[in-house]
């Protein structure tokens, strides 16, 4: 049974669909795990020239959004009732991990893609949250629903081959991965940490949890603020901070 279906309405389906047929997500969608659809609103545009957007009231640059085709082509989605509807835009709430831990936990989620000025303002009446992927603006919103796409769909069940890879990855429990290491022991003068190549598992989980400690204080000490940190944890941080 398909454990995910995302809807993606945008003008640029041809976006969404290469990079959802690729690499991980796509192996997910093809071992019946995902599901990505793609849905244009100028398939649903009544006239004979299948405009999707029109000069913005009041005057002004660029292009906005029509309202009849996006609604029609929303409508026309067999998404499950009250499941999330994210509208993509620069104006929206910072996606963070954890957002795409409780989308995760969704049966269906249905993206908004927005394009040249953006939405005319009544189509944000059928969004349930409004997302920005950052601080910057896009020329439309599909690298965004990717964005969003890749990051919940690693997380349905079975899409990465094994769950253990989740366990340690940066910002499970608020904090950033610590240093990986492969083959070879030693490149070019710089040389793998001796407590990894020891085998002895306890040892080897003190170190992760301490290197991710370390490297959440030197470039995300906000992060500390909000982590699940244990006693342990906060005497190893406040000794670091003294030999700083
Ligand atoms: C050129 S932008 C429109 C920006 C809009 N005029 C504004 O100032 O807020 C076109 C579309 O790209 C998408 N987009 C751009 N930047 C984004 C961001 N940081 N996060 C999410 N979506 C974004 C949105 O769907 C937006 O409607």
């Amino acid at each position: 049974m398909i454990a995910m279906h995302f809807h993606v309405v945008t003008l640029f389906p041809d976006l969404i669909q290469t990079y959802c047929s690729t690499s991980i997500i796509g192996r997910g969608v093809k071992a019946g795990h995902l599901a990505v659809n793609a849905y244009n609103p100028r398939d649903y545009c009544q006239d004979k020239y299948r405009k999707v957007d029109d000069t913005p009231y009041g005057g002004g640059a660029g292009m906005v959004l029509k309202p009849e085709p996006f609604y029609a082509c929303f409508e026309s989605i067999p998404r499950e009732p009250d499941s999330p509807v994210l509208l993509m835009t620069p104006q929206g709430k910072p996606f963070k991990q954890a957002d795409a831990q409780r989308l995760a936990g969704h049966s269906h989620v249905t993206l908004l893609c927005g394009h040249y000025e953006g939405f005319d303002e009544r189509i944000r009446a059928v969004a349930t949250e409004e997302i920005s992927i950052g601080d910057f603006v896009l020329t439309g919103g599909e690298l965004a629903s990717l964005t969003i796409i890749d990051a919940v769909g690693r997380l349905v069940p079975g899409v990465l081959g094994a769950s253990t890879s989740l366990d340690h990855e940066s910002f499970n429990e608020g904090l950033l991965e610590g240093p990986q290491y492969t083959k070879p022991p030693e490149f070019r003068g710089m040389s793998v940490p001796e407590v990894l190549r020891g085998g002895n598992h306890a040892h080897i989980t003190e170190w992760r949890r301490q290197q991710a400690l370390i490297r959440t204080l030197e470039r995300r000490p906000d992060l500390l603020q909000t982590a699940k940190l244990t006693e342990k944890d906060r005497k190893f941080l406040a000794k670091l901070k003294e030999s700083l």
